[in-house]
């Protein structure tokens, strides 16, 4: 298939970069099949939003609810592969200096190739005791959508309920995840912002880092967002799209 276009400036600004953190969210796994957070829900979930079902108080509510939205996702993002962009931007890390931090708690990036320096949202892979927070072991999430609440598994060392190893609205990032997310934005002189709409703090506010530190700002994604205005180049295109051709442009293929 042919690729599209990539604008000169963007470009030039791609070719001359020296350290680039890649700042990805959910529209980077679109389209491998996983569901954005703004997408509308489908079967159970229909009646829920999902910022409603990613809090503390969701879980104190029903714990067995939150455990089976996320068995569900988990169990949904094996079942995808990584796509185009996700390979793209394995590739260029092989050519240039690159930090990736994303808010996904899927492993498509991961299983793209690359190194995620910083999961600032957590992991849907490492679930961990509500209680006394010993890890525990995923069972890989559930096969079929789930047609209701599915209890959380008991933690081995204290008999407490199993959480998700995501981070919920409310809660603190993991200290060491931010801490490498932000020395690296601090860094760099090139930041690609793909698939996020930017909106969820503290992790929204590294694109606005970046641009305050004199770096380049490429942002892209399908639709406009609060940070089009702020950024360099604002690219109104797909990840699986984009990312493969500002790649193959920059030389940079896989
Ligand atoms: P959102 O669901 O808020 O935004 C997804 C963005 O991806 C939107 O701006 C879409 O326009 C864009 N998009 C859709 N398809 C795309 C594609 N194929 N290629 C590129 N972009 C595309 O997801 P996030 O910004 O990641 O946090 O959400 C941020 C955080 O809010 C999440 O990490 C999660 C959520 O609630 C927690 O759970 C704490």
């Amino acid at each position: 298939m042919d690729q599209i276009a990539v604008d000169p400036a963007l470009l030039e600004a791609a070719r001359a970069a020296r350290r680039v953190v890649v700042f990805s969210g959910a529209g980077m796994s679109a389209e491998s099949g996983v569901p954005t957070f703004r997408d509308a829900q489908t079967g159970l979930w229909e009646r829920f939003d999902p910022a409603e079902l990613a809090t503390p108080q969701a879980w104190e509510t029903d714990p067995a609810l939150v455990w089976a939205w996320y068995q569900w996702r988990t169990g949904l993002v094996r079942h995808v592969q990584p796509n185009d962009g996700h390979r793209a931007l394995a590739a260029w890390a092989r050519r240039v200096p690159m930090t990736l931090v994303t808010q996904n708690v899927d492993d498509l990036h991961e299983r793209a190739g690359s190194e995620v320096a910083a999961h600032l949202h957590g992991s849907l892979f490492t679930p961990r005791c509500s209680v006394c927070s010993a890890p525990h072991p995923s069972d890989g999430g559930l096969d079929v959508e789930p047609t209701g609440p599915v209890a959380p598994p008991a933690c081995a060392r204290c008999g407490g309920d199993v959480r998700p190893g995501a981070v919920w609205f409310g809660e603190a990032l993991p200290e060491d995840a931010w801490t490498r997310a932000a020395d690296a934005v601090d860094a760099c002189d090139l930041m690609v912002v793909v698939g996020t709409s930017a909106v969820v703090y503290p992790a929204a506010g590294l694109p606005r880092r970046a641009v305050e530190s004199g770096a380049t700002v490429i942002e892209i994604n399908p639709e406009a967002t609060d940070l089009s205005p702020l950024v360099h180049h604002s690219w109104r295109t797909t990840a699986a799209v984009g990312l493969p051709a500002l790649v193959a442009a920059v030389g940079a293929n896989p």
